[in-house]
């Protein structure tokens, strides 16, 4: 393994003791790595369902070689609608003697990416002290994200797009039309697009996978200053971890279609049902947050497999106290 390390300002806001070993950290990547794999085998196959499935099997025996006693925050679903690594299922090699940790994971996060051999899928976790991840419903989510480096309060998600836009290059020192904002692909988002046209913004459209969306405004070199709209509330809480690790504001507010999903989101202790989140509601105290590729994209390298069962993965880990990111690349043979 190959452990680079990209400077990253320590978070002051975060605490330097906490239940999540320093150990842990890389850990984390290995439960990544194996989902990561896994996955990669269906990739291009047009089977959502495998490749999902065989991240689920893979991260969830991943767990067991961990010493911790971990519990699913935010997972597969509930217990009745999926046997591994649903939400509130007990992980790690330490139930009952090892550290308190809450998990959020993705085992893949674009499924469809990955049965069509499209960009940007992962395997994804997040890992906290307990109570300090957000149990968000499966429900939407509205999201907006810029990169560190802004004044606090430059994003708001009671704002129309067009005011956040002007917020955000007034900050920088552009022009709005000078903006570029990555958005997911989807009829719901009309309105919005046209919105953002009508200031001339740059608009970075994403087929699926906006974990890998909303992390790439901390990274300059996608060009990408702001991420907005509606995805899923369990990954707007996965990608709110990694901006805790790296910096950057993140607004996000959960979407109803129906009561149903309203009783979940009261079931999880949620009342106020409009409220705005910001990074610490999402995520708070100490986490790590962990990635490898499935496909290559804008984060990541996909998994790559060669002859003589050689494979190859990409991974990055970062953790909130520290303010440390490490991009890790593996070499692995399948023996
Ligand atoms: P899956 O891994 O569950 O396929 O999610 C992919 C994804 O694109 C997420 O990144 C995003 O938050 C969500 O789906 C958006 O949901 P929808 O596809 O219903 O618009």
């Amino acid at each position: 393994m190959n452990d680079t390390k990209k400077a990253a300002p320590a978070n002051p806001r975060v605490s330097k003791s906490s239940v999540l070993d320093r150990a842990l950290v890389l850990e984390m990547v290995r439960v990544t790595e194996a989902a990561a794999i896994a996955a990669s085998k269906l990739i291009g196959r047009g089977d959502e369902k495998a490749a999902d499935a065989a991240a689920v099997e893979a991260m969830r025996h991943a767990f067991d070689e961990l010493e911790i006693d971990g519990t699913v925050v935010i997972g597969e679903g509930e217990r009745d609608e999926a046997p591994m690594l649903y939400i509130g299922e007990k992980v790690g090699g330490a139930i009952g003697r090892g550290p308190k940790i809450d998990i959020a994971l993705d085992p893949l996060e674009g499924t469809t990416i990955t049965a069509k051999a499209g960009p940007n899928s992962l395997a994804v976790l997040a890992a906290a002290e307990e109570g300090c991840l957000l149990n968000a419903p499966d429900t939407y989510m509205d999201k907006i994200a810029v990169g560190p480096g802004y004044p606090e309060g430059v994003i708001d998600l009671a704002k129309s797009p067009s005011d956040n836009v002007r917020s955000v290059a007034a900050a920088k020192g552009v022009l709005p039309a000078q903006i570029v904002v990555c958005v997911l692909d989807r009829p719901r988002h009309a309105a919005m697009i046209a919105e953002l046209r009508e200031l001339g913004c740059g608009i970075y459209l994403i087929p699926d996978g906006d974990v890998a969306g909303v992390i790439a405004v901390t990274d300059e070199d996608t060009t990408i200053d702001m991420y907005m709209g509606q995805g899923g509330a369990p990954e707007g809480v996965l990608a709110a971890a990694a901006l805790r690790c790296v910096g950057g504001q993140f607004n996000g507010r959960l979407v109803f279609r129906n009561d149903d999903e309203k009783a979940r989101a009261r079931k999880w202790g949620i009342t106020d049902l409009d409220r705005i989140y910001k990074l610490d509601d999402l995520a708070k105290g100490d986490c790590i947050f962990a990635a490898t590729g499935v496909t290559s994209g804008s984060l990541l390298e996909g998994v790559k497999r060669y002859r003589g069962g050689r494979m190859t993965t990409e991974s990055v880990v970062m953790r909130a106290s520290s303010g440390t990111v490490r991009w890790i690349k593996g070499e692995h043979r399948l023996d």
